[in-house]
């Protein structure tokens, strides 16, 4: 079995999250290697509505041990309420199926004052992801190995201190209470840490299939992405192996996009849909994040982008999300190309309900249309589709489909 990596090829919430729950079924490993908890994955497991920030899809799988890496950012505090709701929905984690890096740098108060004065312009999550990264690398950052061990306060006060001195109005809670919050909540979580790079060392080694999921999309990434209109990490496949702190060969590169587009956030959207037909789409797709609730904006597909996530991961293949609610859409608008007066199209007929369909053949010869489109413009096959939110509801397409 090979390693997989699974990355959003478009704003993030491509569906990411049911499409890994999908592939857990046949890894030993699932392993985050950015983000934190502005990642918002929801799952249906069994009928039961599953929302994840920055556990692992995979780990929701029994044999499936989840592993977050140094390279993403965690507040202890919001970790800890996400495996207590995990819990109270019938999947408890405990360290022998979910392990946490120590170095992992850790969100603290600070990061979300800032991320809440400043954070508007952007449309960021307000979950204080961008200053917690901008520390780390400004070397203010506080690793969670370092809270443990006691030494937090005087970065703690060099961060509160930084946060001052630009918003002199905020009002900052006391190094001393924000260090013994976060201790408490990270000694609730020490038994989970583990040196990640040593674990899948051992997993290469013998063989063990590893899922790597990503967070975001492909257009967030810090540096490929529509900066500043962007989120703080690599969002893309070359963030995997800092973001663990190993080499690893990833055989199939997935890159998740919706049928259609959306985002959330500010920023630059060629193929936004304002009006009747976004609406419908925001309503029958439910494009409202699962992070923060907001509305999502909504738009037709855009392959000059997929090309651009293929690009930069190395795609292999592509998998679909959602196509069912695109469903009762008279002319689909696609994406071939952005020209000087903006994105160039393709209209292709609509198709009707396809949310029944299990295999390539089930699927109206539009929808099927649709599809090959894309495949064809990328230059990368598409070889899971899903048609629904319930795990069943997903059909993987064999050899000589698009
Ligand atoms: P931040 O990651 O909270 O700093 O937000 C930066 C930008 O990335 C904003 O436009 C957010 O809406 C967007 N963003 C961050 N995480 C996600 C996600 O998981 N899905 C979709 N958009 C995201
Ligand atoms: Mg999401």
């Amino acid at each position: 079995m090979p390693n997989v990596l699974v990355v959003g090829a478009q704003w993030g919430d491509e569906g990411k999250g049911r499409v890994v729950d999908h592939l857990a079924a046949d890894a030993v490993y699932a392993v985050r290697f950015g983000g934190g908890a502005n990642a918002g994955h929801t799952l249906v497991v069994n009928g039961q509505k599953v929302v994840l920030h920055l556990i692992p899809a995979g780990a929701l799988r029994p044999g499936c041990r989840g592993l977050i890496g140094n390279g993403c950012v965690m507040s202890p505090a919001s970790l800890r309420a996400e495996l207590a709701r995990l819990a109270a929905a019938g999947h408890p984690l405990d360290p022998a199926r979910l392990g946490l890096s120590p170095r992992l740098h850790v969100v603290t108060p600070y990061h979300l004052a800032l991320d809440r004065a400043e954070g508007a312009a952007v449309g960021t999550t307000g979950r204080g992801i961008g200053p917690c990264y901008a520390d780390k690398v400004a070397r203010r950052g506080l690793r969670l190995e370092v809270l443990l061990r006691g030494e937090a306060a005087p970065i703690l006060a060099a961060q509160r201190h930084l946060v001052a001195a630009l918003h002199p109005g905020l009002e900052l809670p006391a190094v001393e209470a924000v260090e013994a919050e976060l201790r408490a909540d990270a000694e609730a979580l020490a038994p989970f840490v583990t040196d990640v790079d040593l674990e899948l060392e051992a997993a290469v080694r013998c063989d063990a299939p590893i899922l790597f999921e990503g967070a975001q999309g492909a257009l967030l990434d810090i540096d490929h992405g529509t900066y500043p209109f962007v989120t703080s990490s690599t969002t893309t496949a070359g963030g995997v192996a800092s973001g663990v702190g190993l080499w690893i060969d990833l055989h199939r590169r997935v890159g998740v996009t919706k049928a259609y587009s959306t985002r959330v956030g500010h920023g630059p959207y060629p193929t936004e849909i304002e009006g009747p037909i976004g609406d419908q789409i925001r309503t029958k797709g439910a494009e409202f994040g699962s992070t923060t609730g907001r509305p999502r904006r909504c738009g037709w597909i855009d392959l000059p982008a997929l090309r651009q996530a293929a690009r930069l991961n190395g795609l292999t293949e592509l998998a679909v999300t959602k196509i069912d609610v695109l469903a009762d859409i008279p002319v689909l608008r696609v994406a071939v190309e952005h020209g000087p007066d903006g994105p160039v199209y393709v209209d292709l007929p609509g198709f009707g309900d396809v949310s029944a369909a299990r295999a390539w053949e089930e699927l109206p010869p539009a929808a099927q249309r649709y599809l090959q489109l894309i495949a064809e413009q990328v230059g990368v096959p598409v070889r899971i589709v899903s048609v629904g939110a319930e795990r069943a509801a997903l059909m993987t397409l064999p050899e000589g489909t698009p």
